[in-house]
């Protein structure tokens, strides 16, 4: 029935008059009044018993079933033609650093990206400074690569022999669509600043609607913030940190490792096996063969499950993005803190030895995808 029938409104309230004293508690019996309380008790009960078990569940007890998918090799970056495989951005750095990202000549002429059979190099100039033609007094030379393809979900594996970090850079490893940021999303999985001593950061960014706050996750690192709307304090993110030997010097000592993100419609999780097992981190993973399964290898360094984010709507169309930045918001927001002289832009235009240890080293890359079952 309809409330916006008169008919039927005008029949019940006349229903309801002709009864009108029972509703009336002077009226009542003792009978009435125990057979009223009792009743009050037991919606009290109902109701503050489904409050209590949503919330039991949305903190606890919910969690996706990341069972095993079958993973086929899609894709490779490696050897020689590592590089072919990415374009080279080369426009004002839409993070704000003092940097020149540069062409594939520049990188050429600069020696700052080289691939030989088994490993690929990307770095930042160390030997443009004052008196230098060009010099740096506007920013020094770096790269960024971004993969021609763009990938939907799939298990990403990076083979990283060392990781860059020194006072002024702001490197990562990352997923987003360029053309197409924060609606089709950003997913970071190695990023640090700095002396990098403080583990390794991964976060997602994206559009309003997802977040990880009253959410189970199963995972190692620390998380921070929760809610991944890139509005929400100046696109901090939703980010989980890693220990201390998950990036910078520490991972590099131990020969570096393999990171892995499976992204599938279940959640995103990232792990980081140091190639030697070593500083209490999980060793390398068997499986990391021809058809790797995540579901054996135990907690994740970060989990993002999708119980409170959908992430089909919020991640679409990924590339990957390698960079070195120099400076930006991120850096010099803790520049003192990380125990950097001087301030960056100085460092970085006049101190091209501070920049030996800024390089990525990677093996090979591998992209897989989930045959449908
Ligand atoms: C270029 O860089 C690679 C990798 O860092 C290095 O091995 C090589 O010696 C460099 N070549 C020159 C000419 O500097
Ligand atoms: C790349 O590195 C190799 C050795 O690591 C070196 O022999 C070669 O000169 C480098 N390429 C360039 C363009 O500098
Ligand atoms: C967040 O993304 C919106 C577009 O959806 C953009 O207008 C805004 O500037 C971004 N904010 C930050 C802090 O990145
Ligand atoms: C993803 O990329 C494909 C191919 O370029 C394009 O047709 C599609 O519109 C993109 N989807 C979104 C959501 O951006
Ligand atoms: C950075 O340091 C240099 C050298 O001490 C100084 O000349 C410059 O003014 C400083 N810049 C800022 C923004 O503090
Ligand atoms: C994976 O492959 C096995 C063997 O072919 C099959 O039994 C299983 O259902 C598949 N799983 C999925 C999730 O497709």
């Amino acid at each position: 029935m309809k409330h916006n029938d008169p008919v039927v409104s005008t029949r019940e309230t006349e229903y309801w008059s002709s009864f009108r004293s029972p509703w009336d508690p002077r009226g009542w019996s003792r009978r009435i009044w125990i057979i009223a309380v009792t009743a009050i008790i037991v919606v009290v009960a109902v109701v503050v018993g489904a409050v209590v078990g949503t919330t039991a569940r949305n903190s606890g007890n919910s969690y996706p079933d990341y069972s095993k998918l079958n993973y086929t090799l899609i894709d490779t970056y490696s050897g020689t033609s590592f590089f072919d495989k990415f374009d080279y951005f080369h426009d004002y750095d839409p993070a704000g650093g003092f940097i020149h990202y540069v062409d594939p000549d520049y990188a050429r002429t600069y020696n700052l990206t080289n691939a030989t059979q088994t490993t690929a190099i990307v770095k930042v100039d160390t030997t443009v400074g004052p008196g230098s033609e060009p010099d740096a007094s506007t920013g020094r030379f770096s790269v960024r690569l971004e993969s021609k393809a763009q990938y939907g979900p799939g298990l990403f594996l990076f083979d990283v022999k060392h990781t860059p970090y020194g006072c002024g850079t702001w490197p990562a490893l990352w997923l987003t669509d360029p053309n197409n940021w924060p609606t089709n999303g950003e997913i970071d999985i190695m990023e640090a600043v700095n002396q990098a001593l403080n583990g390794n950061l991964v976060a997602l960014h994206t559009t309003d609607g997802c977040t990880m706050s009253d959410v189970r996750r199963e995972m190692s690192g620390t998380a921070g913030q929760e809610d991944c709307h890139n509005a929400t304090n100046s696109n901090t993110g939703c980010t989980v940190t890693g220990a201390p030997a998950t990036y910078g010097p520490e991972f590099n000592a131990a020969g570096g490792g393999i990171v892995a993100l499976e992204w599938r419609n279940e959640g995103i999780r990232s792990w980081i096996f140091p190639r030697n097992g070593q500083n209490g981190l999980t060793a390398l993973p068997a499986s990391t063969g021809p058809a790797p399964d995540p579901s054996t290898w135990g907690p994740p360094l970060a989990d993002f499950p999708s119980t409170s984010c959908d992430l089909g709507s919020h991640f679409r169309n990924q590339s990957i993005i390698v960079n070195i930045d120099l400076c930006g918001y991120f850096t010099e927001a803790v520049w003192a803190s990380s125990g950097c002289p001087s301030n960056c832009t100085d460092l970085v235009a006049n101190n091209p030895s501070a920049f030996t240890n800024a390089y990525w080293e990677f093996g090979a890359f591998q992209v897989y995808r989930a045959l449908q079952g």
